[in-house]
This record gives C-alpha cells, structure tokens and sequence, in this order.
C-alpha cells in the first residue's frame, strides 16, 4: 500500500488524485496545493507547486512512496532531481531532460538533431540580429519567447510587421522577463492540431489515446487564446495508419534522442502536433500530461494508474499491457467571467453535486475555493465537466447535459466543443 504526493491544484491533478484513488495499491493521497474540490477526495497540503524545498521536506516527513508532478514549472526547476537525491520516488522528467518544454531553441535543436519532423526555425539571440532575420521571412511566421510563459509567449504572425512587433515586446519590452532573452521564428505549418501524450521511462514510450483540445475562448475558435476550454479522446483525426507514423517517424527518434543525450526521463511526454499535409510535425514538447486534455484521456484508462507510474519510476514500462476503454470523453470547461484577463472570484458556484451523478459524468475541479461553506470561483477556468459515452455523440450530449446543471455569476463556456469533429464523423 502506497501514500502518493499529487503536486499541483488544478483540474489536470484533480483527475489525476480521481485515477489514482481507483487503485488498490494506494492508502493514502496528498495533494499540494490541491483545491477545495479536491479536497473531498485526498488530503490538501498548503504548499505551492513550485516550493520545491517544502514539498521535499513534506514528502520525507510524511514517507511518501510516489510523487507526480502536475505542472512544468516544478520539473524545470528540478523537482525530480533534488527528489531522487532524497532517495525518494519520483516520476517525471529530471532539469535537464525538462529543458524539452523549458526552453522552444533546445527543444528545436534536439529534434534537428535527431531527425524530428518539425517546422523549420531560426533562433534569435536578440531583437536586432531578429528584424535582420525578419527581412527573410516575408509572409506568415511564428514567433516564440524561448522560456516559460504560461501558454501565452507564442504568436502566430500574418506578417513581417505584426512578427517585429511581437518580437519587440518578447526581447526588448521583456513582456515575459527573463523568457524572452532568447527567440524562436518559425514557419507556419497548416493544418489540424492534434496532441499524444505518452508514459515515457527512457527505454519505451506507450501511447495514451490522442486528443484534440480548444485554445480560445470563443465559439468557432474566436477570441482570445486560453489554457484549453475543451477537449475529447480520442481524436478521430489520428487515425490506426497516422498513430502508427507518429510512432514510427517521432517516437522513435524521440527515444533514441533520450538515450543518445542521457536524459534521465521517467515521466509523461507530450506531443503538441501539427497533421500537415506531408505528415504529422511537432509543435512542441511538454514534459507532463496536459491540462485539459487530462481529463478526457484518464476517465477512458481501464489500467491501473499507480501501477503503470511505478512501472515508469522503475523502468518497467515494456513489460506491462495498458488497457484504454473503447468509449470517447469529452471535456467541457466552465471558466470565471473576465477570463482570461482577469477572472472574477468569490462568485457561488451551484450545482456539481447534481451534475456529478449523471451516468457517464466527472466533474473536475480547477479554480474552485470555499467560502462560508459554499464552493466559489477562484481562478480562470473553474471546473472540467467530462461526459463519457460508447459514442462521439453520447460522451459530447453527456458533458453539455451536466454542464446545463452548473451555475455561476459571469460562467462562461464554448458550445462547441467537438462539433467540427462529430460533423467530419457524420460525413
Ligand atoms: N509552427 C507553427 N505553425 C503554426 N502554428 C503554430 C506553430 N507553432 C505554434 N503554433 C500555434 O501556437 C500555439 C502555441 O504554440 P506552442 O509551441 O504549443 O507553445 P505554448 O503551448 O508553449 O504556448 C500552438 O498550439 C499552435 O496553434
Ligand atoms: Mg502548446
């Protein structure tokens, strides 16, 4: 019997804590920061994500046996190295091996290296030699801060003017500080978007069904880019023949990288994918399960979590059979009024309970806090309401039918999570 350390607080780690509650092997969760959501089912640490001394000390005080790491942000910073040095279990990628979602220039240059099909690139050590760069690419690009910055330091450009200016605030107006030191100008690719995460525990990766989540806040991908407003698995897009050229023509350099540069990576990979005519190209690395498309792809895992993660912790990973339902899920995220810019807190929040006991229903809780006994928003987006079904159909009818019970001042959603794919289905 297991006492597992979920880091993190938002729905992504709610459920995560929701998965690994369903294993036999595990007596007890704590979850840091957590949120009040969460706090129904394991027990929240007042620790922040990123406090890497204190969760240290909290994990060996309380003898945790498994640590997860929800956000990136911990594993760039080294979680998993001072863990391991502790002597404690640990999955994840460690700081060199998580410089793949760290830093965009590292990542390019690791997939240059390896034979990685990706957009070409050139990167930019400062905003001068950038507009001298610009002067070559005359059409659409993209423009990328190289470091950290919250989903927002990326913006595809329509033209050399819109690009300089971008670049000017990454480099020079240093918009988001010390990660816009270096950048990245990359060609546009066209295309579907598509993401496929992965167990990864350095020798093997296996699959989790591919997803497809929902940047911006509007109906018909208007408005503003987000965190993700929703998402389903799996992704039709990714057909058996497509899986089988991702794996062929990215995982498995991927891996040969990994052990090629030494990285030490037992953990989740992400793939942000581009399905471009000449085939699938990477967008970018993460280095841990993405936030929403986590809660699309854990509700189908009929395998048990907590063993597939001890299998990554310990190099095992080839050896076990992971068993996915056939079902799809389907994800729709409720966030606060004025998200993204600044979202309103404090406002009651009505109705989860109910929603949560439709057949075929997981609400997961984000930005979700307690007041006077009463849940209440606390964040951008506040709950991910999940319907499970044996159809494309029946997962999406579920997810809206319960979100139809959720009330709060301001909540604001999109209507059309998975309508461009259930009409392709129907075709
Ligand atoms: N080379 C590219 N061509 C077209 N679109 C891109 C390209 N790179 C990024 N994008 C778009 O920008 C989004 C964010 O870029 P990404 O590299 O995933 O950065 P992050 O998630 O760290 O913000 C992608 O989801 C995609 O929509
Ligand atoms: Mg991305």
């Amino acid at each position: 019997m297991m006492n597992i350390l979920v880091v993190g607080g938002g729905g992504r780690e709610h459920a995560l804590v929701r998965a690994l509650s369903a294993s036999k092997k595990v007596k007890k969760i704590w979850c840091a920061p957590g949120n009040a959501g969460i706090a129904a089912e394991a027990e929240c640490v007042a620790v922040k994500s990123d406090d890497i001394p204190r969760l240290l000390k909290f994990a060996r005080e309380k003898k945790v046996d498994l640590t997860l790491v929800g956000p990136e942000s911990p594993l760039v910073n080294g979680l998993v190295d001072h863990f391991r040095r502790a002597g404690l279990k640990v999955v994840g990628p460690t700081r060199a091996a998580a410089r793949l979602e760290g830093s965009k220039s590292f990542a390019k240059e690791f997939m240059r290296k390896y034979g990685i099909p990706t957009a070409r690139c050139e990167v930019i050590p400062n905003f001068r030699k950038g507009t001298y760069v610009l002067t070559r690419w005359p059409g659409r690009s993209v423009v990328k801060a190289d470091g950290l910055a919250a989903g927002k330091g990326v913006k595809v450009c329509e033209s050399q003017a819109e690009a300089k200016e971008f670049l000017y605030d990454v480099m020079e107006k240093e918009i988001f500080g010390g990660a816009g030191d270096t950048a990245v100008i990359e060609e546009c690719l066209e295309g579907q978007e598509a993401t496929v995460m992965a167990f990864c525990d350095g020798k093997t990766l296996a699959a989790m069904p591919a997803s497809q989540d929902h940047k911006r806040l509007l109906d018909n991908d208007r408005g503003p880019n987000t965190g993700g407003m929703g998402a389903y698995a799996p992704a039709p897009l990714i057909t058996p023949d497509l899986q089988a050229d991702i794996e062929a023509t990215i995982f498995k350099p991927f891996l040969k990288g990994l052990q090629a540069e030494s990285f030490d990576f037992r953990g989740i990979i992400y793939f942000g994918l581009m399905i471009t005519p000449q085939g699938p190209k990477v967008l970018e690395f993460n280095v841990r399960f993405g936030d929403p498309e986590t809660q699309v792809v854990l509700p189908l895992l009929e395998s048990d979590l907590t063993e597939i993660l001890l299998a990554v912790a310990e190099q095992r990973l080839s050896g076990l059979r992971i068993r996915w339902s056939k079902q799809t899920a389907l994800t729709v995220v409720l966030a606060a009024a004025g998200y993204p810019a600044g979202p309103e807190r404090g406002r009651t929040v009505k109705g989860i309970r109910g929603a949560a006991k439709g057949e075929g229903v997981q609400v997961y809780c984000a930005g979700v806090g307690e007041q006077k006994k009463q849940w209440v928003t606390a964040g951008g987006r506040v709950l991910a309401v999940t319907g499970i079904g044996s159809s494309f159909k029946e997962a999406r009818d579920r997810a809206y039918k319960a979100v139809a019970k959720i009330s709060f001042s301001g909540m604001q959603y999109r209507r059309d999570i998975g309508a461009k794919a259930m009409e392709a289905l129907s075709r």
